[in-house]
C-alpha cells in the first residue's frame, strides 16, 4: 500500500502502471419519451439502477407527472423529475450524461418500420437539436424506429448544430442480442444470461444479422437449414411481437429491459469500469454503409472503440452482402429528410 500514491483526483499510481479510478456513481439520465410503453418500465428499471442519481422524464402526455410521482416514491436514492411538453425539453435534458429516447409512435400490424420514418425523424430532428443546444457532452441512445435511419437523422442534425461527436451517438440494438441470447438458451436447453451472440448489420428485417458461429456456446443445430431459420426467427421477432399484440403496439417489456442493459453499460463504461462490450449501431468506417451495429467497448466518451467483427461464415457473408443495399437506403433516406429543401 505504500507504493499507492493519489496523482490526480482520477488516477491512482500503482508500481509502473496507471488505473483509472474515475469513481462518478451519480449520473443524470433523460429518458425521453418516458411515459409510453417503453418509457414506463425503462424508467422503472433506472430508477433501481445505483449509477442514476436523477432520473429526468420527458414526454408529451398528460400522464408524465403521475408517471414521475408514481416511480418517485419506489426508495431508491434516485430523484426522479418530471418535464412535459417540447417547451420543458430542454430543462429534462440539460447536464444529462446519457439521453435515452424512446419516443414516438411504433409499428400496428401490416406496417415495416419504415413506415414510422415519417413520424418519428421529425421528433428524433427536433430532440438532437434540442440535445446539441442543451447537453452536447451526452451520449444518445435512440431507441426510436426505424434505427437504420434515425440515427443519421440525428448525426446530422448534431453536424449541422456544430455538436457532433461520432462517440456519442448510438442506435440501440440490443434487442437483437438480447432474443438471439434467448432463442439459443431455449434450444440448447442452457441458462439465457450465459449465452453471448454478437448481432451485426442494422435493426430491421434482413440488416439485422445475428453471427450465431460466433455464439457462446455454439449452437447446437448442425445444419444450414436450422441457423437459417434461427436467423429469421431473430430478424423477424419485432414482427412476431406487432402480431401477438394484435395492434396494440411492438416491444416494450423487452425493449425496456434491453435499452435499461444497454444504459447500464454505458453508465458502467463512464464510471470508470474497463472491458464493456456491448453492440450498438454507429458511425463506422469498418465497411460501406455509414452507420453499422456490430460490438463497441465502451468508455468515457461514449464509443471507445469499435470492434467490428471477426472471421463471419460464408452463410453470414451472403446475409450481410444481401443487407447491404436495405442499409444504404435507410442511411440514404436520414440523411435526404435532413438536407431536403421544403
Ligand atoms: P408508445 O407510443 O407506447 O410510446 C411513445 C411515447 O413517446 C409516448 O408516450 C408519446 O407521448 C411519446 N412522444 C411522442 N412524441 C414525443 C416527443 N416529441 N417528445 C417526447 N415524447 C414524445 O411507443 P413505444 O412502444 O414505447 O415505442 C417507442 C418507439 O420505440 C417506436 O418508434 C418503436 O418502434 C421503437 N422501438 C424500438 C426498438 C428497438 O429495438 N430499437 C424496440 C421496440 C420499439
Ligand atoms: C422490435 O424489434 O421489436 C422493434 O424494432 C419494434 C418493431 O417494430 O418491431
Amino acid at each position: 500500500f505504500a507504493s499507492i500514491k493519489l496523482l490526480t483526483s482520477g488516477n491512482v499510481f500503482i508500481g509502473a502502471k496507471i488505473f483509472s479510478v474515475t469513481s462518478q456513481r451519480n449520473y443524470k439520465v433523460a429518458v425521453v419519451g418516458a411515459s409510453g410503453g417503453i418509457g414506463q418500465p425503462l424508467s422503472l428499471l433506472l430508477k433501481l439502477n445505483s449509477l442514476v442519481s436523477h432520473l429526468a422524464l420527458h414526454d408529451i402526455a398528460p400522464i408524465t407527472p403521475g408517471v414521475a410521482v408514481d416511480l418517485s416514491h419506489i426508495n431508491t436514492p434516485c430523484r426522479v423529475t418530471s418535464h412535459k411538453g417540447p417547451e420543458q425539453l430542454a430543462e429534462a435534458i440539460r447536464c444529462a450524461s446519457v439521453v435515452v429516447i424512446p419516443a414516438g409512435i411504433p409499428r400496428k400490424p401490416g406496417m415495416s418500420r419504415d413506415d414510422l420514418f415519417k413520424t418519428n425523424a421529425g421528433l428524433i430532428r427536433d430532440i438532437a437539436k434540442a440535445v446539441a443546444r442543451n447537453c452536447p457532452q451526452a451520449i444518445l441512445a435512440i431507441v426510436t424506429n426505424p434505427v437504420n435511419s434515425t440515427v443519421p437523422v440525428a448525426a446530422e442534425i448534431l453536424r449541422i448544430e456544430g455538436a457532433y461527436d461520432g462517440r456519442r451517438v448510438m442506435g440501440v440494438t440490443t434487442l437483437d442480442v438480447v432474443r438471439s441470447c434467448t432463442f439459443i438458451g431455449e434450444l440448447n436447453g442452457v441458462d439465457p444470461t450465459l449465452v453471448s451472440v454478437p448481432v451485426i448489420g442494422g435493426h430491421s428485417g434482413s440488416t439485422i444479422i445475428p453471427l450465431f458461429s460466433q455464439s457462446s456456446p455454439i449452437p447446437n443445430v448442425c445444419s444450414l437449414a436450422d441457423i437459417r431459420a434461427l436467423t429469421t426467427r431473430v430478424q423477424e421477432a419485432g414482427s412476431e411481437v406487432v402480431q401477438a399484440k394484435a395492434g396494440g403496439g411492438s416491444a416494450t417489456l423487452s425493449m425496456a429491459f434491453a435499452a435499461a442493459k444497454f444504459t447500464s453499460s454505458v453508465l458502467r463504461a463512464l464510471s470508470g469500469e474497463k472491458n464493456i462490450v456491448e453492440c450498438a449501431y454507429v458511425a463506422s468506417g469498418l465497411c460501406a454503409p455509414a452507420f453499422f451495429a456490430n460490438p463497441v467497448l465502451l468508455g468515457q466518451y461514449g464509443v471507445e472503440r469499435n470492434l467490428g467483427f471477426n472471421c463471419i461464415s460464408p452463410f453470414e457473408t451472403e446475409i450481410l452482402r444481401n443487407a447491404m443495399p436495405e442499409l444504404l437506403k435507410n442511411i440514404q433516406t436520414g440523411y435526404e429528410f435532413v438536407y431536403r429543401r421544403n
